[in-house]
């Protein structure tokens, strides 16, 4: 089996084929370069298992490659790692692992490369290719990986569970295996999955998210989303996007399943955009929906205020998940607060008024609350469909107007709190606070035009009203 490497990481390989040769151990490729190659996806860097002292072999091969490179290192576990021309090279001693019958904890010593293969996550990520003189070049692949990348399969080279249980991140890995190359997993590591899921508890929350955020980053997030859900996964970290699942019936009238909406909202929302946080922002759109949820009478089923429950809810979500609380968080949030308002622009008789405040409100993510607000649109029925996105254009071509005569978006005060304070001899105090609102509600309500001019005029209208004078100023 021929893959295809680049000039630069031929030379790489060579050398340390040179090295190993020098220090008599036997080397090979491994995991996912020789998965990706194979695959014809893009590769950045490459892991090298071999028999005997990996962190030896890395030392050697750095100082044949230039004198000026550092390796770093791992003695505890035996791994090194150094980056050659932006290509990241990992190696490590081959292991193998016996479980004794009176300790679930495995002995960790050396084995062959055949050992070492055995205990890694799935057959495909097994493959290896020798870096030695005698076989260069060549495939090694003990448990059928080569057969299920051709069947797109996931599956392990042990029995699953004691892959699973040897690193229980490993279902999470599964997933996003599948996710990213669009692979089924065979029903046995499946049902694994499904029969440990209460194991992926003792994995810490930050390597979690690293494999959730691969799902959602994957073309297609919605494949991973369900299988953590199927799994059973997901209720051990996420439980208020498993609260979103099923449709509950009063009277014959039932709601939508918002779970699997929120799926295909994801999924709209990844084939318009890549910004993982926009992908977010579709996660979380109707998360506040089973907080609001009631049945009223000749009604049907409301969710009043989940965009608003829902914005209250992503900053806990995002310190539950580890992910960060920054700018990120706040953007994420505030889409969510926002996500109905585009579509509530598109009935008739909507006044300039209420463009303006859309602008201002959403501001330079206008465009990301566009996409979120179009991805929503998921009916089943065609012409509704059809119906929706066009009053969706007809708004956007308003906001667009609005826009050009109005500049509403990253609107500044024509006139500053600093200078109102000076004008009225105030200090930081609720009366600033009531002359600015009353100059940008103005604005906003088409009162007065956005120009410094008539909002100085306003200003001093109601600093009358307060019973405020003009500072003197010498
Ligand atoms: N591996 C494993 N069990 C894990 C993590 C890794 O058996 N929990 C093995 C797999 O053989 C894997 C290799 O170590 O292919 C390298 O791991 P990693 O770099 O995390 O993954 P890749 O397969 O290289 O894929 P990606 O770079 O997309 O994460």
């Amino acid at each position: 089996m021929e893959i295809v490497c680049t000039p630069e990481e031929n030379k790489i390989f060579e050398i340390v084929s040179k090295a190993a040769t020098e220090l008599n151990v036997q080397c090979y490729l491994i995991g996912g370069f020789v998965r990706d190659k194979l695959l014809g996806r893009p590769t950045k860097d490459a892991d090298i298992v071999c028999t005997g002292d990996g962190i030896a072999l890395a030392q050697l091969a750095a100082a044949k490659l230039s004198p000026k490179m550092t390796v770093s290192y791992f003695k505890n576990f035996g791994t090194a790692h150094f980056r050659y021309h932006d290509f990241d090279v990992e190696f490590v001693g081959a292991r193998k692992e016996s479980y004794r019958a009176d300790s679930r904890k495995p002995d960790v010593e050396p084995g062959t490369i055949e050992d070492d293969q055995l205990r890694r996550d799935f057959t495909i990520n097994a493959l290896a290719i020798s870096l030695n003189p005698g076989d260069y070049g060549k495939l090694t692949d003990p448990f059928n990986g080569l057969k299920d990348l051709d069947n797109k399969l996931i599956r392990t080279p042990l029995g699953p569970d004691v892959t699973f249980s040897d690193d229980p991140l490993r279902m999470m890995r599964a997933i996003r295996f599948a996710t990213q190359l669009n692979f089924d997993i065979v029903p046995e590591t499946f049902r694994s999955i499904t029969t440990n899921a209460e194991r992926i508890k003792i994995i810490s929350q930050e390597r979690i998210t690293d494999e959730l955020n691969k799902i959602m980053a994957a073309p297609k997030p919605s494949i991973g989303l369900d299988m953590l859900y199927r799994t059973g996964l997901l209720h051990h970290f996420f439980p208020q996007m498993v609260a979103l699942a099923g449709a509950e019936f009063i009277d014959g009238k039932g709601h939508k399943d918002n779970f699997y909406h929120t799926l295909q909202v994801i999924d709209n929302a990844a084939a318009r955009s890549n910004d993982l946080w926009l992908r977010w922002a579709a996660l979380l759109h109707d998360i506040g929906k089973p907080a609001t949820k009631r049945f009223e009478e000749g009604h049907g089923w409301t969710f009043h205020g989940h965009e608003v429950v829902g914005e209250r809810m992503t900053p806990k979500i995002f310190k539950q998940l580890k992910l960060p609380q920054n700018e990120k968080m706040k953007y994420v949030a505030k889409l969510v607060a926002l996500h109905l308002r585009p579509i509530s622009l598109s009935k008739e008789d909507i006044t300039d008024s209420a463009m303006r405040r859309l602008l201002f409100d959403a501001g330079d993510d206008l465009e990301d609350l566009m996409i979120l607000c179009e991805s929503d649109i998921t009916s089943k029925n065609k012409q509704k469909v059809k119906r929706y996105l066009e009053n969706f254009e007809m708004v956007k071509t308003r906001l667009v107007a609005v826009e050009e005569s109005d500049k509403i978006r990253n609107w500044q005060p024509p006139i500053s709190g600093d200078e109102i304070m000076q004008l009225f001899g105030l200090e930081p105090s609720r009366q600033v606070g009531i002359l600015k609102t009353t100059i940008r509600e103005a604005i906003l309500d088409g009162i007065i035009p956005n120009t410094y001019d008539a909002a100085y005029q306003l200003l001093l209208t109601k600093a009358q009203e307060l019973n405020l004078q003009p500072a003197k100023h010498e």
